[in-house]
């Protein structure tokens, strides 16, 4: 999606004019009678008026007052995206003009935002496309309160909620752990960050003993990606490290999962690597003063003849060993050889993102994700204000040290699932064992995949993840 501010006054082509709920705010449309017309409508209980010219349309659309909290505001607008994105389509709108008739520049940039991501479709395999592309392609701004700067990030941010969404979209086969490392090391190429894929090879000799349990039932081999944004101005002196689950399909291995319903999106068990992947090329693209690490561990999960099978003792990379209940308890075994391997770069923060666990999905649904971790008070509120910020969700769980009781063995140092009770929470306690540094979990097992349209985060693929961290990351930098 094309996105860019427009100076010109005389704004040609179709329009859409933001405006506070209750003001009577319409310069941009002269005409008395369309005014007239709008004031009636907007006056009523309806939000939105739309002008037919024939050969363009102009909208107006009334936005929150000021006594909402912004970040309600903010999710309202890019609510409103959605909503106006479906006229647009309907009037088979190529291009468009959003202009602030009034109203926060934050909104307009957050009615963009939903409008745009909206506007995305996974379209690759279809033989012949051409009746179901949508007409919109490119959004201009007018809005005084906006830079050219500001356009153009929030254009790298939707391409990078874009490419995010298409790599969970992807299926197995096309998307193995090793088309998922080419994948990243395109984007870094694409943005600005360099990468090094571990093969399987560089692993063994690793001795990553997790990721290499996992893929042992699988034909593919497994890939670690590392990626790296270190700009000479950054900020920190210790790097900020994402982790992301790169399971890039789950069918639970020989604790086999029931197909319906259960097993039948598990090609977005790659989510949390792919919001990472979006993430750094929303950093990369965007120039961030801010050094960071990503880690990728990627493999699918797949009973064979050669699977790992409940009751194996696995030593892990860190040396620890694990013994495994249940071979559907994958995204903890490849995540703790990530987090251990994290250790070397001594970081301020290191933040994982993961489809972890059904439980997290059973806790809060899709409106959220869950968070937890041992990093500082104010590093949880600062995550928790850009989940706010960007309505990337985050309910936070407490991580009290009684719940490592239920991960004790009798013949290893920890086994890999809890009991019956709070198993968001022990999949994350299993996790914090392998870190030495402050650590947040947030487990996106709700909110990584739509079933069903859940408005401007779409159907399949909602790319959560990448807004939220931009967003931490962003305020980090300054
Ligand atoms: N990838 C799943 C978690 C998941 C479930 C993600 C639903 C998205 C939607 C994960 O690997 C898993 O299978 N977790 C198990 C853990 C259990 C065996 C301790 C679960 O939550 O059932
Ligand atoms: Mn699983
Ligand atoms: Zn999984």
């Amino acid at each position: 999606m094309k996105i860019s501010k427009t100076r010109k006054k005389d704004i040609k082509g179709s329009r859409i004019v933001l405006v506070k709920k209750g003001e009577k705010h319409f310069g941009f449309i002269t005409d008395p009678s369309e005014q007239a017309y709008i004031n009636e409508r907007l006056g009523g209980d309806k939000n939105t008026a739309l002008l037919n010219h024939l050969d363009h349309v102009d909208l107006v659309r009334s936005l929150d007052k000021e006594d909402i909290p912004l970040s309600i505001r903010l999710e309202n607008a890019r609510k409103a995206g959605f909503e106006i994105h479906a006229m647009l389509i309907d009037h088979d709108v190529a291009s468009v003009t959003v202009i602030n008739g009034g109203v926060d520049p934050e909104e307009c940039v957050a009615f963009t935002e939903g409008m745009a991501l909206t506007n995305y479709q996974f379209l690759k395999y279809l033989t012949d496309p051409r009746s179901k592309i949508h007409s919109l392609n490119e959004i201009s701004l007018y809005d005084e309160g906006l830079t050219d700067d500001h356009v153009k990030k929030l254009e790298n941010l939707v391409q990078a909620v874009y490419l995010t969404r298409d790599l969970v979209n992807e299926p197995l086969s096309y998307l193995t752990a090793t088309q998922l490392s080419a994948e990243i090391e395109n984007m870094g190429k694409v943005s600005g960050f360099s990468v090094e894929v571990f093969n399987k090879l560089k692993i063994e000799t690793l001795k990553m003993g997790g990721l290499l349990a996992v893929n042992k039932g699988s034909i593919d081999p497994p890939t670690f990606s590392i990626l790296t944004w270190k700009p000479e101005n950054a900020v920190n002196d210790h790097p900020i490290v994402l982790v992301g689950k790169g399971i890039v399909y789950d069918t639970g291995g020989l604790s086999l999962k029931s197909t319906h319903d259960s097993m039948d999106y598990m090609k977005s068990d790659m989510g949390g690597g792919a919001a990472v992947a979006g993430a750094f090329y929303a950093v990369a693209k965007n120039k961030l003063p801010v050094w960071m690490i990503g880690l990728v561990p990627a493999t699918d999960n797949r009973p064979d003849g050669n699977a790992y099978v409940p009751g194996d003792v696995i030593t892990m990379y860190d040396g620890s060993t694990v013994e495994v209940l249940n071979t559907d308890a994958e995204g903890r075994m490849i995540l703790a050889d990530a987090l251990s391997y994290a250790k070397q770069y001594d970081p301020e923060l290191l933040i994982e993102l993961s489809t972890l666990t059904g439980s997290a999905l059973m806790a809060i649904d899709k409106f959220g994700m869950v968070g937890m971790g041992n990093a500082s008070r104010e590093v949880m509120e600062n995550i928790k204000a850009s989940g706010e910020y960007t309505s990337e969700r985050v309910a936070e769980f407490p991580f009290w040290d009684e719940y490592k009781e239920q991960l004790k063995s009798d013949i290893a140092d920890l086994k890999n699932i809890g009991g019956k009770y709070a198993g968001a929470i022990t999949a994350g306690k299993f996790l914090e064992h392998f870190t030495d540094y402050p650590y947040i979990h947030l487990d996106i097992a709700g909110p990584s995949f739509n079933k069903a349209p859940f408005n401007y985060r779409g159907k399949g693929g909602s790319g959560v993840g990448v807004r939220i961290l931009y967003n931490f990351l962003l305020d980090r930098s300054h």
